[in-house]
């Protein structure tokens, strides 16, 4: 069977039904659901198809434990430059993403989306959606994170990233605790105009 009947739910269900999910069950990822994953992730548009993209799975509990240690630094490194320093400086907005932070290790599996090259951080954006619309045909989900300048040489030293490349996100996955989507977004009429910027067509 092939990667594209694998993924039987509609594209309009997997669109409208793909959230953050952050909070995952432990149960493992079949090696065959990754592989569809990863293997919808490479077909996606990349800059003068030069591809410049590398997937790090992390699956080995020792591996995801020593990566979540590191993950939970640049978490709040990023909240540090936001002026919050301890649990109970961190708005609403941000508390499943701490939770996700602190628990991040048990996830079963972890996803580093790396650029082989510095110009090639643009092109792994369409892959990493590729591959999160894959896991959600799968019952799958995750959501994108970065990380934080502050880890990058941790990163690189416990991945062996060759020179030349980095990471651009990274993404837990795994069976959701709760429910796919809807998501809540801004309406149409606020965020498109026809030829003129503050122009609202009458058909959004
Ligand atoms: C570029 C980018 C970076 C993100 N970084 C993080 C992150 O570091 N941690 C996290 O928990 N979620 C992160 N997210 C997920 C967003 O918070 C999430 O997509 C947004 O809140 C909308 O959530 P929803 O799709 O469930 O409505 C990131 C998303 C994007 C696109």
């Amino acid at each position: 069977m092939t990667t594209a009947d694998r993924l039987d739910i509609t594209l309009g269900d997997a669109i409208f039904s793909l959230r953050a999910i952050r909070r995952i069950k432990p149960d493992p990822i079949p090696d065959v659901d990754l592989h569809s994953i990863l293997d919808a992730a490479r077909q996606a548009p990349n800059g003068a198809n030069r591809q410049p993209w590398h997937f790090i799975v992390l699956r080995d509990a020792n591996a995801r434990m020593r990566f979540g240690e590191i993950y939970r630094v640049a978490w709040w490194a990023k909240r540090n430059d936001e002026g919050f320093f301890k649990p109970d400086d961190i708005p609403d907005r941000y508390k499943l993403a701490m939770g996700l932070a602190d628990n991040i290790g048990e996830v079963p599996a972890i996803i580093l989306v790396c650029t082989t090259s510095p110009g090639g951080r643009e092109s792994v954006i369409p892959a990493t959606q590729n591959l999160l619309l894959a896991a959600r045909a799968l019952g799958i989900g995750g959501t994108i994170t970065s990380l934080h300048a502050t880890v990058e040489d941790d990163v690189k030293e416990l991945l062996g990233l060759p020179d030349g490349a980095g990471v651009v996100y990274c993404v837990p996955l795994g069976y959701p605790q709760g429910n796919f989507g809807p998501v809540t977004r801004n309406p149409l009429d606020e965020i498109v105009s026809v030829d003129r910027w503050g122009t609202s067509p009458d058909w959004v």
